[in-house]
């Protein structure tokens, strides 16, 4: 894996729009994985600013969002489509017909999930998937467990993801006890990866995911069996690190 420390959260959102942005420039019909979270919200913001200055152009490019709550529905003002439109989608020239968002709003969510891995595919997969990774080590909703699972799936929050999302709610009763999500597959067939870490609460994660060990308890772990991920930690996120 390619580590890249930076001194803070601002550094960390301009190197990580300058790669997204590098990638749309050389291949203008990228296909990218997008994340939500607190995380990436600077570097949404980075690429807003290129694209209202005429640097980068989004029309040609397709996103494949990770993952979304299970009973929000879109204009939900936590939803990740309210994030979405909110941090990015509204603001640039991206085709909305080229947008790809997961949701539990539909009849058959096994369909879905199944329908949503096959549009990945058929759009040749993804070139960058970004991520964040939460203090327990998940990477979208993948979540710490015995098992890991392939393909895009509902999946249970544990305590801590609910405990940890509960600051954007007024109460943790309010956050969504399960989401889909992107399985490992889609993730791990992606061309590129990169993974952004800010804070100190993602030191612990951040350690153990570059540790040589691989273990489904620490799903981000994973990583280290891919070609090509590039991870961007802050001083803080980083400091654990050995
Ligand atoms: P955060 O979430 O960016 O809000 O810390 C990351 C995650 O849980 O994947």
């Amino acid at each position: 894996m390619n580590l890249i420390i930076v001194e803070d959260y601002q550094e960390l959102s301009l190197k990580a729009a300058e790669m997204v942005a590098s990638e749309i420039s050389q291949n203008p019909q990228v296909v990218l994985g997008l994340a939500t979270g607190s995380t990436p919200e600077g570097m949404y913001a980075e690429l807003v600013k290129m694209n209202r200055h005429g640097q980068l152009d989004f029309s040609r490019v397709s996103t494949f969002n990770l993952d979304e709550y299970a009973g929000l529905d879109a204009e939900h003002e936590q939803s990740y489509h309210h994030y979405m439109y909110k941090h990015l989608f509204s603001h640039v020239n991206i085709n909305h017909l080229q947008i790809n968002m997961p949701t539990c709003e539909v009849s058959d969510l096994d369909h879905f999930c199944r329908e949503y891995d096959q549009r990945i595919a058929a759009a040749g997969g993804i070139d960058l998937q970004v991520l964040g990774i939460g203090g327990n080590g998940h990477i979208g909703f993948n979540e710490p467990d015995h098992q890991l699972r392939v393909q895009t799936h509902l999946v249970d929050l544990t305590v801590e993801t609910i405990t940890a999302n509960s600051r954007f709610f007024s109460s943790t009763e309010e956050v969504p006890k399960q989401a889909i999500t992107m399985g490992l597959g889609s993730i791990m067939l992606a061309k590129k990866i990169l993974l952004l870490a800010a804070g100190k609460n993602k030191a612990e994660a951040i350690a153990g995911s570059l540790s040589g060990l691989i273990t489904t308890a620490l799903p981000a772990s994973l990583l280290q069996l891919h070609r090509d991920v590039t991870v961007i930690a802050d001083r803080e996120a980083a400091c654990l690190i050995t």
